[in-house]
């Protein structure tokens, strides 16, 4: 077994287009390469190589992968001895050791069910005749069949056993479609029946690419506008990020992540080379996710609707950042605008742009308050005072601590040693437990798994400071 951290320092170590060019003859083509495909022996340049992804796909055939998929088909290696060949070119030692005598992953089966299913759905879109409203649907939105590929979309049609007999067919039973998520069986019908029908599919895959689930999209009005999968074995919301797995390396290459809240969002900022993005599934970000971020930058841009919700989840996926010791910056947008449409519109430079005035999530709560006025009387500032305490508690990074008090000193006129002391008199964790303690409920609620648009009965510190 090779570790996972080998592998990918081999991936990060190797050129795909190096590698991929000993086989085949390539030309660049903007920010893709472009050559003839080898697995179809093709003669037109339809094999194409994008770096920056790491990856290759043939327009015809539809062969895709990475730079180990490449190695292991073109040379017929198995898995270890591709990564061991590319090891060697990149000055990587690769140490297979031995499987430990253990248990096979138990979650295996429900990967393997998700992929077949996540398969079966890009095929439904691509290929059928029922695929074709999705099609237009996905059209109509901007997205291509090149877009569709990338982030494998699927469509899942209304009848309601196509998928469960395709899947019987490759030995995924009931069992295992209820238990990922893909059966539902309700009260009272005798068959189960697909969870997902007349649904945009947009496949969640973990941190390391496996399929934990789906969000399907209705294309008119109906409701829920996104249906997701249900918590399982191998899908827990509050520990997945969607697009973590194709975004990690952008993020460690750029250091700096971006956070927007939608499946939409993330993908058109990552079609527009932005690529270092990723979404939480429809909450402000988890105490676990805000880890799960960290490990590869803590340099974080929160890219959030410009509405209500949006700036609530700001902040409170801001504290949870800022708990994990990541620096917080928060990025606005023009009124009615969310980051799909802005970047459709401005593209990426336009988007560059927002991000290079982005502010720190500290200077920006003072900045919400200080437009109204809440510095210049003792009543208001008291209360200024108590809204802003809990971002200095959830600042875990000294020196960014330090720097709030200073600001906060700097705004009230209040000594900073005195701040200090009071931001200590209230533990972190005791802002949890005792939402409303101070004036104004300055505790807004810190439940993680709350969602995003219906937060708690008192998580209103900044209700009423929308955008002005
Ligand atoms: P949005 O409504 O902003 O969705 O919800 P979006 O991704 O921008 O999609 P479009 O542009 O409206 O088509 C943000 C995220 O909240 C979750 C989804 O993860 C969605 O991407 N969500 C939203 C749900 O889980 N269920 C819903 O009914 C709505
Ligand atoms: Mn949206």
């Amino acid at each position: 077994m090779i570790a996972d951290e080998t592998v990918e320092r081999v991936r990060q170590a190797a050129d795909i287009v190096e590698v991929i060019g000993e086989f085949v003859p390539l030309k660049r083509s903007g920010g893709t390469w472009r050559g003839p495909c080898p697995f179809h022996q093709g003669k037109n340049p339809n094999f194409s190589i994008s770096p920056s992804h790491g990856s290759y796909h043939c327009f015809v055939c539809h062969e895709s992968g990475d730079v180990f998929t490449f190695i292991r088909k073109r040379l017929g290696l198995d898995w270890p001895s591709a990564v061991k060949y590319i090891g060697e070119k990149v000055g990587i030692e690769v140490v297979d050791t031995p499987r430990r005598a253990q248990a096979p992953d138990p979650n295996a089966p429900n990967y393997e069910a998700l992929a077949a299913a996540a398969e079966w759905f890009q095929g439904q879109l691509r290929d059928e005749q029922t695929g074709r409203p999705a099609r237009e649907y996905l059209e109509s939105r901007a997205l291509d069949p090149h877009a569709w590929h990338r982030f494998g979309l699927g469509f899942a049609p209304r009848d309601p056993q196509a998928l469960r007999r395709h899947l019987h067919a490759l030995g995924v039973d009931d069992a295992r479609q209820l238990e990922c998520g893909i059966l539902v069986h309700r009260d009272g019908e005798g068959e189960p029946r697909i969870r997902f029908r007349g649904r945009v599919m947009f496949p969640i895959q973990d941190e390391l690419g496996r399929y934990v689930g789906f969000g399907g999209r209705a294309m008119g009005d109906e409701q829920p506008k996104y249906l997701n999968s249900p918590e399982s074995s191998v899908f827990q919301k509050r520990r997945t990020l969607y697009g973590l797995h194709t975004a990690k390396q952008a993020m460690r290459r750029v250091e700096r992540a971006i956070v927007v809240e939608g499946y939409l969002d993330a993908i058109r900022l990552s079609l527009a080379g932005l690529e270092e993005v990723v979404a939480p599934l429809g909450t402000a970000l988890t105490e676990e996710q805000a880890h799960l971020l960290t490990r590869y930058t803590a340099n974080v841009f929160l890219l959030y609707d410009s509405d209500e919700a949006g700036q609530k989840a700001t902040f409170r996926s801001g504290l949870e950042l800022l708990r994990a010791r990541a620096s917080v910056q928060v990025v606005s947008l023009p009124d009615g605008e969310d980051p799909d449409s802005f970047v459709h519109e401005h593209g990426r430079a336009g988007m560059e742009a927002q991000l290079g005035q982005a502010i720190d999530l500290f200077d920006r709560q003072v900045q919400l308050l200080e437009r109204r006025g809440w510095f210049t009387d003792l009543r208001h500032r008291r209360t200024a005072i108590d809204k802003l305490l809990p971002t200095i508690r959830a600042a875990k990074e000294p020196l960014t601590r330090d720097m709030y008090l200073a600001r906060l000193a700097d705004v009230t006129h209040v000594d900073k040693a005195t701040l200090s002391a009071e931001a200590d008199a209230l533990p972190e964790a005791g802002a949890r437990r005792h939402p409303g303690r101070a004036v104004g409920g300055a505790g807004w609620g810190e439940g993680a798994d709350e969602s995003l648009r219906q937060g708690p009965p008192g998580d209103d510190a900044w209700a009423g400071f929308g955008r002005e």
